[in-house]
């Protein structure tokens, strides 16, 4: 069997580009005359919303709004979200607004058409048909929510935060106008950007699963022929954009060029998946109450040393896209790759170590146990599926200290 092996999953259309939130009434129209809208408190009260509103309602279809999508996405506000929408019967629900309230979009549409409690769904492949049709349009670049089949929310009864992943919860139409991140503040412009990052370079430095054409498909299938130019030319995008939004978020150039770089890496990850940076992060989120871009980037340099040895073909051919020099050995073009990762992560601020992040030393060994609990992030990654391969990273996270990784 050859192992050129394809899957892609996205939005039955995407829209790109400086004002494409003009095509939204159109667009929302066309799926009925009945809109819940979910978004933040925050971005209501923005002009860019507040036109778009009135915009869709000149069209002829009845919004209403939910703003009580609370940070880190709390269970019991999703399903007050979707209590409250249950009479209004919407025909179509639009998400606006960073990955939480895309994500309380998605759950919301998932609770209007299924009925039942979220943990039905909690795991793969759990939803048992379609859902109500998404809009979904980022104010972020971003999570990639719009274009990807997850949604991520805390329960009380867990430590970690939980997703539910499915095709089914990818929007209908997802719609990315790069215009509408310029007002994002800088903490959450470095989070999101750098997650967006960490996307693109796990979707490429994930397993081959290479599975059996006839078996069941699981959401999120490795690396494969069609997620990996995405990735690669996401990371390129990211790698060079990222500190120019820092440094002049009004940069019209390089908003447009994070918002395309995140839109890729999210269709590259919603097939492909993550792995350790986003396992890791998970219990250190829960622990540290950072945010989730926070965290995965400040993992990524650590996971990467610890890749460079598995797969340094991979790594070298990232650092050809990074625009690093295509000379020396393999694994010295692996090794600048990863560099390049690390000074990136410096440039916009991110905390050297997890011990600047807030993580004791005590608190190891249970990130380790925590980490393996997400099993599906840890099989897709290039590293033996033990505890001692993640052990590793997370002490050299802990002190800064890739070395001990080389
Ligand atoms: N579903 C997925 O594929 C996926 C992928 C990665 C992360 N996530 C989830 O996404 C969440 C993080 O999303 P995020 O980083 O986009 O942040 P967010 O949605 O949590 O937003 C953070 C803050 O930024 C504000 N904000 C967002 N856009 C703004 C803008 N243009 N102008 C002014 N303020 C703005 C929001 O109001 C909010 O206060 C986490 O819950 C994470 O688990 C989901
Ligand atoms: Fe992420």
């Amino acid at each position: 069997m050859s192992a050129e092996f394809g899957v892609l999953r996205l939005p039955e259309e995407i829209r790109f580009g400086w004002g494409a939130r003009a095509s939204v009434p159109g667009i929302v129209r066309a799926l009925g005359v009945r809109a819940l809208v979910v978004t933040d408190a925050v971005l209501a009260g923005t002009p860019h919303f507040r036109d778009l509103m009135a915009e869709i309602e000149g069209a002829g279809v009845g919004v209403t709004v939910q703003t009580d999508v609370p940070a880190e996405l709390p269970m019991t506000a999703i399903v007050r979200l979707a209590e409250a929408a249950r009479n209004l019967a919407p025909d179509v629900v639009v998400g606006y607004g960073g990955g939480s309230a895309l994500d309380a979009a998605k759950l919301v549409a998932l609770l209007l058409t299924h009925g039942g409690t979220l943990p039905d769904y909690y795991g793969e492949n759990r939803v048992p048909g379609p859902v109500l049709p998404l809009v979904a349009i980022p104010t972020t670049a971003g999570t990639g929510s719009e274009v990807t089949p997850v949604a991520v929310i805390s329960d009380p009864d867990r430590e970690l935060k939980v997703g539910v992943s499915s095709p089914r919860l990818i929007p209908r139409v997802a719609v990315v106008d790069p215009e509408l991140t310029v007002g994002a503040p800088r903490g959450v412009t470095a989070h999101a950007g750098i997650d967006a990052f960490v996307h693109a370079v796990e979707s490429f430095t994930a397993r081959d699963l290479v599975p059996a054409q006839t078996a069941p498909l699981p959401v999120f299938v490795g690396r494969n022929a069609l997620t990996a130019p995405l990735s690669l030319e996401a990371a390129a995008l990211i790698h060079e954009a990222l500190p120019r939004v820092i440094d002049d978020p009004a940069d019209v150039a390089a908003r447009t060029a994070m918002a395309r770089g995140s839109l890729l890496a999210g269709m590259a990850f919603g097939a492909a998946g993550t792995h350790l940076s986003h396992a890791i992060q998970y219990p250190v989120g829960a622990l540290t109450h950072t945010p989730h871009g926070l965290g995965t980037g400040t993992l990524l340099p650590f996971v990467m040393q610890a890749c460079a040895a598995a797969v340094p073909d991979r790594l070298a051919r990232l650092g050809e896209a990074l625009g690093l020099p295509p000379h020396g050995t393999v694994a010295a073009r692996a090794q600048s790759a990863v560099d390049a990762i690390a000074a990136l992560c410096a440039r916009i601020g991110l905390p050297p170590s997890l011990a600047e992040l807030g993580i004791s030393e005590t608190e190891l060994d249970r990130i380790v146990e925590l980490t393996l609990m997400s099993a599906r992030l840890v099989t897709i990654s290039p590293l033996p599926q033990d505890a001692e391969a993640v052990a590793r990273i997370v002490r050299a996270a802990h002190v800064g200290d890739r070395s001990l990784l080389a």
